[in-house]
């Protein structure tokens, strides 16, 4: 049976989503006006703590470096795609937003004089493009763990309200304004609605879909898939990135910082085959090229012992260096895998990490709702689950970072600062009628397909065809199994059919956005008929500028996905071909 009661709330602005675009737009606003995070996870185990190698910004503590370089390389990472203003953005102000972090007590790693010591990168380059330059600001390999807690210290310290372990169910939308939304309480059961003024939805990426992914369980898309629903536009859904080093089987994350530190891959020959790719930066190309790399030296039969991975080896490297400003990431190789990184070499192979699309914003954090930018009153996104769009086809290493702290902030200022302009939002007559309805339907379902079942399948369909290299044929063959998946999805049935902490409950609801968002990104990985950044098709390898240089964009109408297009913003860079 559905839920009956329904808990009522008024905010200024609610977040959903405590990560840390969340947890930045949070702490700008609340300076303002009253704030409540909703967030389906305590807020210290948002997935911006797994982020490891660093935050991207051109400060030149070690070596001369401007905002320019930074940005001439996230365009040529993004393979053109990026739109340049906001790129231009994010790279000037990542730099003051790295000191505030600073000033807020996020614990650096530091030089000798006491300055933020940092990193190599991918992609992240001096003199556009001569040589790797160390621009990434790190607290070992737990920068993004750092940036969480000291943003959820500031929140508490800012008498933000939290509501943890509360499911986003539905979003309030009507005559083009965003009133509210409504969340399941996990603990309790209850409903939960949320009237506001205006909406920030920081609800993190979507990497579940596939089978072999960095993403915790938790990273099901469910703010991009309810908009989705809601019949919003999601954009560049085609471009998902696979970051190169995951522990192989595993996919959980060894960080780029390894190889900014000195480590470098290795094929089944002993080669260290990313000369041939990328004779410039060799093992800091952009991740797209690499896992590329990868794939290609596995598919020659140069795979370790033949099978499928390659050596990520650190053993060459001071052994302190990896202990001091690697631990975690040595700590889970030695507990995983049972392999001392500082003596053996690591099995490494590509697992799923960022999607690059997702609710098209401005540089405000609006969402827009069409390709002439009309913004949605009421409701922003940022972070992960947002397209503003400074990644392009294909995001660099330090990027996601920069974007969360960014937008986020900006998302929260922009958000508090329209507040006084805007009206009490009247909410639906039937707020919460769509949510009851889900709900009492899984619950009540006879059917006899399970969720774990349909899950494995998807994960499994989206691995083989729409991960690195896709075609025709494989997206074909990836749709008609999502659309069967779709379909034995409507009859399932949960053996839990009470609404507290019924986790099996919360797995379908996720399942059913996880579906959503791999139906979305296999309609738009099959239109895009040319290869950019992540997005690379056999049947077509070459990128087209002429035809492809712009975002796709992926509506819901009446049941099926309708695309459409919108132009990218150059402005500095004009697109060039992509060595490194
Ligand atoms: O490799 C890493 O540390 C991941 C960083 C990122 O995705 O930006």
């Amino acid at each position: 049976m559905g839920p009956r009661s329904v808990i009522r709330h008024r905010y200024d602005a609610v977040i959903v989503g405590a990560g840390g675009a969340g947890l930045i737009a949070a702490l700008e606003a609340s300076k303002r006006c009253r704030v409540a995070v909703v967030s389906k996870l305590h807020p210290s185990r948002s997935h911006t703590g797994t982020a490891q190698g660093g935050i991207g910004a051109a400060l030149g503590n070690l070596e001369t470096d401007n905002w320019q370089w930074h940005m001439f390389d996230t365009i040529k990472g993004s393979d053109y795609l990026a739109d340049q203003d906001a790129v231009e953005l994010m790279c000037q102000e990542a730099i003051e937003v790295v000191y505030d972090l600073e000033h807020m007590g996020l614990p650096f790693n530091r030089t000798p004089e006491g300055k933020i010591d940092q990193r190599r990168f991918g992609g992240h380059t001096k003199e556009f493009g001569k040589a790797p330059v160390r621009r990434s600001c790190y607290a070992a390999d737990r920068t993004g763990h750092m940036i969480l807690q000291t943003l959820y210290q500031q929140c508490i310290k800012q008498e933000v309200t939290f509501f943890d372990e509360f499911y986003l169910l539905d979003v309030l939308i009507q005559d083009g304004r965003c009133s509210g939304v409504v969340a399941w309480c996990i603990a309790t059961g209850e409903l939960h609605l949320f009237h506001a003024k205006a909406v920030l939805l920081a609800t993190g990426g979507f990497g579940r879909m596939f089978s072999v992914t960095s993403n915790a369980h938790t990273l099901t898309g469910d703010g991009c898939a309810v908009l989705f629903q809601r019949g919003l536009p999601l954009e560049d859904m085609e471009f998902f990135q696979f970051h190169p080093t995951g522990i192989y089987k595993l996919g959980i994350l060894i960080t780029e910082g390894a190889r900014g530190e000195g480590g470098i891959l290795l094929n089944g020959k002993g080669e260290r085959f990313m000369q041939r790719y990328a004779p410039t930066l060799m093992d800091l190309a952009p991740r797209d090229m690499i896992s590329r790399a990868i794939y290609r030296e596995i598919r020659e039969g140069k795979g370790i012992e033949g099978k499928d991975y390659v050596y990520l080896d650190l053993t060459q490297l001071d052994p302190e260096i990896v202990e001091k400003k690697l631990p975690d990431i040595t700590d889970f190789v030695r507990t995983y895998l049972g392999v001392d990184p500082i003596k053996n070499p690591i099995p490494v192979q590509p697992t799923a990490h960022y999607a690059m699309g997702g609710i098209p914003t401005n540089v405000h954090a609006q969402v827009v709702i069409d390709e002439r930018q009309t913004p949605l009153s009421g409701l922003y996104a940022a972070g992960e689950c947002a397209c503003v769009s400074v990644h392009g086809a294909n995001r660099l290493g330090t990027n996601s970072l920069v974007d969360i702290v960014v937008f986020g902030r900006r998302g929260g200022r922009s958000m508090a600062e329209r507040l006084h302009a805007l009206d009490w939002p009247t909410l639906p007559e039937d707020a919460v009628a769509r949510t009851q309805e889900t709900i009492s339907h899984l619950c009540e379902s006879r059917g006899e397909e399970s969720v774990a079942r349909i899950r494995t399948d998807l994960q499994q369909m989206m691995m083989l065809h729409v991960s690195v290299y896709r075609t025709e044929r494989g997206l074909k063959e990836a749709l008609a199994a999502i659309l069967d998946l779709r379909d034995r999805y409507r009859r399932v049935s949960l053996q839990d059919r009470g609404l507290r902490f019924n986790t099996e409950l919360q797995e379908a609801l996720e399942l059913g956005c996880l579906l959503d968002l791999a139906w979305v990104t296999t309609i738009a990985a099959l239109s895009r008929t040319e290869s950019r950044g992540a997005h690379f098709r056999e049947d077509y390898p070459a990128r087209d500028d002429v035809r492809w240089l712009k975002h796709s964009l992926a509506n819901l109408r009446e049941g099926e996905i309708v695309l459409s297009e919108k132009p990218v913003t150059i402005s500095r860079f004009q697109p060039q071909e992509r060595k490194y």
